[in-house]
């Protein structure tokens, strides 16, 4: 008699603790962060969490009891849902692939696996996860790859170049007393500069992926904008551009590695001139470039009539190898940004369609 009740206790503590064990479960299933379904032998959703449901956009009372056809004829899923479903279906079930990933109307990038067999006895079990977190990791892992490799190719491209730039300062060296004599030495301090600077280039941006710590030195505004104006003018008017320097104060001191910050400029000199190019009506092109202080910084504008940018080219400007042109590398704003917030500056940017854009540099004055 004893040993009968015993027993009917045991039974009730061991019914009631997998009973406590299943709604433990279910309750873990149904805050966990993935999306889960689950359809029995016959096909029939036999569970289905929270965040699925939701996913779906369908209450769960009109969900479980459902098979996979019941499910895709339902009226109140969205046809892009639809869509998807079958796309998952297809994918998964009738493929035979353990997992498929999509990306959803918002963007966001999510992954459906599959897992079914023997220790499911006959089950399919579905969970849907987000993964734009790891999406977004393995784009950085793959454009750091990128940037390793170009880092390597133009190792070599650097190599090759620096020879004839050598042999042209060398020559240029040699014609300097000519040109002194002609009253034109400025020329040949330009040239070699530039040349010094073309190899600086190719060194800092292009055989390193990482910024080389700046050559500081103390330099007007002023003077640094009327000296990439001069080099820049020429080729600016041969492609219908006007170049206007506005008129600037002395008293604009920075203290900046002039040759990296000369770059930033000419780089957004370039992208103004090729905006302009490819701006669909011909109206004379005009590039203003000016400065003015702003507290104890400068602000240094280039704004151009070109073609402007949309949102989506707003958005992604300053990412390494972001680039609309054909023959574009995409490093160019990337560079710069990268720069100026190593001069303890930011760069701002604002832009119309087909009316133009402007780039402002921050650069903190030297008081
Ligand atoms: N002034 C501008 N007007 C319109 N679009 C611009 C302007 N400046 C930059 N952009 C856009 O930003 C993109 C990235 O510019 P970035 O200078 O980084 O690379 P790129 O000019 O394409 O290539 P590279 O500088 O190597 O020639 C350009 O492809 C262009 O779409
Ligand atoms: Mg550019």
């Amino acid at each position: 008699m004893i040993s009968q009740f015993q027993e009917s206790l045991h039974l009730t503590a061991r019914t009631f603790q997998s009973e406590m064990l299943d709604t433990t479960f279910e309750d873990v299933l149904e805050h966990i962060d993935s999306g889960i379904m689950l359809f029995d032998e016959e096909g029939v959703l036999s569970f289905v969490n929270k965040q699925m449901y939701g996913m779906l956009d369908l209450p769960r009372s009109s969900l479980v009891g459902c098979t996979m056809s019941h499910l895709l004829a339902h009226v109140q899923l969205s046809r892009f849902k639809k869509k998807l479903v079958l796309r998952i279906y297809r994918e998964t079930v009738y493929k035979g692939k353990p997992s498929y990933e999509y990306v959803d109307e918002f963007g966001r990038y999510w992954r459906v696996t599959l897992s079914s067999g023997e220790q499911l006895k006959g089950s399919y079990l579905f969970t849907v996860k987000e993964i734009s977190d790891y999406k977004l990791i393995e784009q950085t892992a793959y454009q750091n790859d990128n940037l390793a490799m170009l880092g390597k190719l133009s190792a070599s491209i650097a190599h090759e170049i620096r020879n004839p730039l050598t042999a042209i300062r060398g020559f240029i060296q040699l014609l300097r007393p000519h040109l002194h004599q002609l009253g034109k030495e400025e020329y040949a301090r330009i040239i070699l500069a530039e040349i010094d600077r073309a190899n600086d280039i190719i060194h800092e941006f292009l055989t390193s992926s990482k910024p080389s710590v700046p050559q500081v030195g103390m330099i007007s505004v002023s003077a640094l904008l009327k000296e990439v104006v001069l080099l820049t003018e020429s080729e600016a008017l041969m492609k219908g551009c006007q170049i206007n320097l506005h008129q600037l104060q002395n008293d604009l001191i920075i203290s900046v590695d002039v040759k990296q910050v000369k770059q930033v400029v000419l780089n957004m000199i370039k992208n103004a001139m090729e905006a302009i190019t490819d701006r669909i009506d011909s109206d004379m092109g005009r590039i203003e470039i000016g400065a003015r202080r702003e507290g104890a910084e400068v602000r240094i504008f280039i704004s151009d009539n070109g073609k402007g940018m949309d949102i989506l080219t707003l958005d992604r400007l300053f990412s390494p190898f972001f680039t609309t042109k054909e023959s574009g590398t995409g490093l160019g704003l990337s560079v710069s940004d990268r720069i100026i917030k190593n001069h303890g500056g930011c760069i701002s940017v604002s832009s119309r369609l087909n009316e133009g854009t402007q780039f402002v540099i921050s650069l903190p004055l030297i008081q």
